[in-house]
């Protein structure tokens, strides 16, 4: 059970703000069917993430990367967007939301709605619906690609074709963590919601917003190494805390 008193602050600092950005992690999209990583259970004690995960790994040997894609993909493609990715999108329509910076690559945000009013959408881990060769460059989408009947796909140059997203040993995308960086310049609050705030440099981005003045507001089930940083961390599951969030944000408080 959320506390009150920690809601009602959380309310309060959404209400006065005007630019709010959206930090985003695994955690958000677990009530959505999607196991997050760290978590007993989570993907990496299914799926060593230094085998599975790893750029090194995957030059010498797709398939394990391809063999966890193929078991994963299902599951995302299915999801639906929660509660918690709605009330972000609907935080964008009142105005409020300007940018979701998210380490995810399961485009929930993206299909609750975020965007649509302008807000700019930050994918720091990559996407995960383009694919390129990592020999030639050339670019693929899944539908141009067999990755049914083979271990891993192949480019016509012989090179081998990934998904777009970022493995660790990977560099993240050209310039998407500069401009989400630049977005914590702007914002007078950052709502931080299921990371375990372990991975950098996804992970610089509370204190970035936090040295240029935004007040942190913290949704996490467990406490983070970085809950120092909150103005109010409140301790409870993204959708069900959101959507106590979001009402007393739209009532008179
Ligand atoms: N509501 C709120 N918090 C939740 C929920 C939920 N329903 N479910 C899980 N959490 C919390 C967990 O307690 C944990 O603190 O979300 C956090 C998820 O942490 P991780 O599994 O470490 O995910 P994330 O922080 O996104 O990982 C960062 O690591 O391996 C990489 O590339 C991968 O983008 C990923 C990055």
């Amino acid at each position: 059970m959320v506390d009150e008193d920690k809601l009602l602050k959380a309310a309060q600092i959404i209400k006065d703000s005007n630019y709010i950005v959206v930090f985003s992690g695994a955690g958000i999209s677990t009530e959505s069917g999607i196991d997050d990583f760290r978590s007993p259970g989570g993907l990496w004690e299914q799926y060593d993430p230094n085998i599975y995960a790893s750029y090194q790994y995957f030059l010498q040997d797709p398939s394990l990367f391809w063999k966890m894609h193929k078991e994963v993909e299902e599951l995302v493609g299915e999801a639906d967007p929660n509660q918690a990715h709605l009330a972000i999108a609907e935080l964008e329509r009142m105005g409020k939301v300007k940018a979701v910076i998210t380490q995810n690559i399961d485009m929930l945000h993206q299909k609750a709605g975020s965007g649509q009013k302008g807000a700019k959408i930050y994918q720091l881990h990559g996407e995960y619906g383009k694919l390129h060769c990592i020999k030639c460059g050339n670019e693929y989408n899944f539908d141009e690609i067999d990755t049914n009947s083979v271990d891993y796909p192949v480019c016509e140059c012989s090179g081998y074709i990934k998904p777009k997203v970022v493995l660790f040993g990977e560099s993240l995308p050209h310039g998407v963590l500069e401009s989400a960086m630049n977005e914590c310049s702007n914002a007078d609050c950052l709502i931080v919601i299921g990371s375990s705030l372990l991975i950098s440099p996804a992970n610089f981005i509370p204190s970035i917003a936090k040295q240029y003045g935004a007040k942190l507001v913290f949704i996490n089930r467990e406490n983070t190494i970085m809950d120092d940083l909150a103005d109010v961390f409140l301790k409870g599951s993204a959708g069900e805390t959101f959507t106590k969030l979001l009402k007393m944000v739209k009532s008179n408080i």
